[in-house]
């Protein structure tokens, strides 16, 4: 008996298949009763009649409870009003385990609370199961899109021993006799690769200790990084905007069944192809000014004023040019204006906020290590940083892409604690 999924059932009609899962519901209409199953990749409906199942399989539906792990064996038919448009005239139900407990997570509205403390659970519902193809098909579209123009994937290491990006978000840990941090990016470590390869990427798990309870902000989330040597902040630019038009262009063609589940206006996302609106820091405040917002020049953007700049485009808007007070030390300054930093933030739109943040690299070992004393940052950690600006220095570039904030904006989740399987906050470690 060929086992399949439910995702395949097209390429099977007519045929006896076997399908491995779940259930979900039952329904019954007298003679005949129903039974809602899942497997991971879909649901379809089953449908048991007296006589084609088995007696024992017939007599089972009191007994089925939500969950019970169940083996069916019955004929794929094609069933325009079904789920999926295919059902399955089900010959036998071969019960694995059998659940004695009422599942946790019913049909009704929970809080988000609730479904988070039982997140271990919760990733079988349909909406989650549909974030979680999206956000695969978004790594998988990444990872292509790097690896297919000649980049090297270097993994930075998870253990540091110094800051990137600000000493206020690091996470200390025991390190035998000494401290180490939980790195906050892997960006140092790619400027290293990228005088080695060229071009190259690490894609992985970043760690920042944010104070903030916002719907953006996890203490431990994904990051892409590449890093280019002999590449400037423009062309930088141009990277930034081409990897978020494949990853949309990947989504739309592979996730339409998943984007329906998530009732995502996909008409907002078909519009997102390269370029994308350059602006400089100084552009992007009077537009701010202009629209009667309270911002004040010579600081970061809040939350309100990214979705205000956002409101302003219909696609990602790239802000650089940077008050350097306000930007990382290895920020190269702006030849024009000694006061700007080289770094530029994508803010994606609908109000989804800063999804990429780079820039063109310092590449100078005397600046360098004037900033690095300037930001109060110790020297000695960053000796091996300071040989790549004394062994063959170079223009170099390169920008971090939140993998998290781009599932929220791309399935238009309302927090981005839904965008990860197992979210880290201040408040949350289980499960
Ligand atoms: O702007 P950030 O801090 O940039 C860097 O870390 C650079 N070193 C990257 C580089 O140039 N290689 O972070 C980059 C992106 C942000 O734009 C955002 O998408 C995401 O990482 N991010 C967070 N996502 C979720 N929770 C947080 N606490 C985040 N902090 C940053
Ligand atoms: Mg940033």
């Amino acid at each position: 008996m060929k086992t399949v999924t439910i995702n395949q059932l097209d390429k099977f009609e007519g045929q006896e298949v076997q399908l491995k899962g779940w259930v979900y519901n039952t329904r019954n209409i007298g003679k005949i009763w129903f039974l809602i199953f899942r497997d991971g990749t879909g649901l379809v409906q089953g449908v048991v009649v007296k006589g084609e199942a088995t007696d024992e399989s017939f007599n089972l539906e009191q007994d089925l409870n939500q969950e019970d792990s169940v083996i069916l064996t019955g004929t794929v038919r094609k069933e325009p009003r079904s789920v999926g448009g295919y059902e399955l005239g089900i010959k036998e139900i071969h019960v694995v385990n059998h659940v004695t407990e009422e599942f946790p997570i019913s049909p009704k509205e929970h809080g988000a609370d609730f479904l988070m403390s039982n997140r271990h659970l919760w990733l079988r519902s349909k909406r989650q199961n549909a974030i979680m193809r999206v956000r695969h098909q978004i790594v998988k579209a990444i990872r292509d899109f790097f690896d297919d123009h000649g980049f090297t994937l270097i993994d930075s290491p998870i253990f540091t021993g110094n800051a990137v990006e600000g000493t206020t978000t690091l996470f200390e840990v025991d390190y035998f006799e000494r401290s180490a941090y939980l790195t906050q990016s892997g960006q140092l470590y790619q400027e290293a690769g990228a005088t080695a390869f060229g071009k190259t990427y690490c894609f992985g798990p970043t760690f920042r200790a944010e104070k903030s309870k916002t719907r953006r902000h996890l203490t431990e989330f994904w990051m892409v990084e590449p890093e280019m040597a002999y590449v400037d902040l423009d062309e930088n630019m141009t990277w930034a905007e081409n990897l978020v038009g494949a990853i949309i262009h990947r989504v739309l063609e592979q996730c339409q069944p998943e984007l329906k589940t998530l009732e995502r206006d996909v008409s907002k996302l078909e519009g997102i192809i390269p370029p994308f609106p350059r602006i400089t820091y100084d552009e992007a405040a009077k537009i701010l000014k202009e629209k009667g917002s309270d911002f004040e020049y010579g600081h970061d953007f809040g939350a309100a004023h990214e979705t205000l700049l956002s409101e302003q485009f219909d696609k990602p808007i790239m802000v650089h040019r940077w008050p350097a007070g306000i930007k990382a030390f290895y920020m190269k300054r702006d030849e024009h204006n000694n006061d700007l930093a080289l770094g530029v933030d994508m803010i994606a739109p609908e109000g989804y906020g800063e999804m990429i943040g780079g820039g063109q690299r310092e590449d100078d070992i005397d600046i360098l290590i004037n900033t690095i004393r300037h930001h109060d940052l110790p020297l000695e950690p960053f000796k091996w940083y300071l040989d790549l600006r004394k062994f063959g220095s170079v223009p170099h570039s390169g920008f971090g892409l939140g993998l998290e904030r781009t599932v929220a904006w791309i399935c238009g989740t309302k927090h981005i604690r839904e965008t990860i399987p197992f979210p880290r906050t201040m408040s949350r470690l289980e499960p």
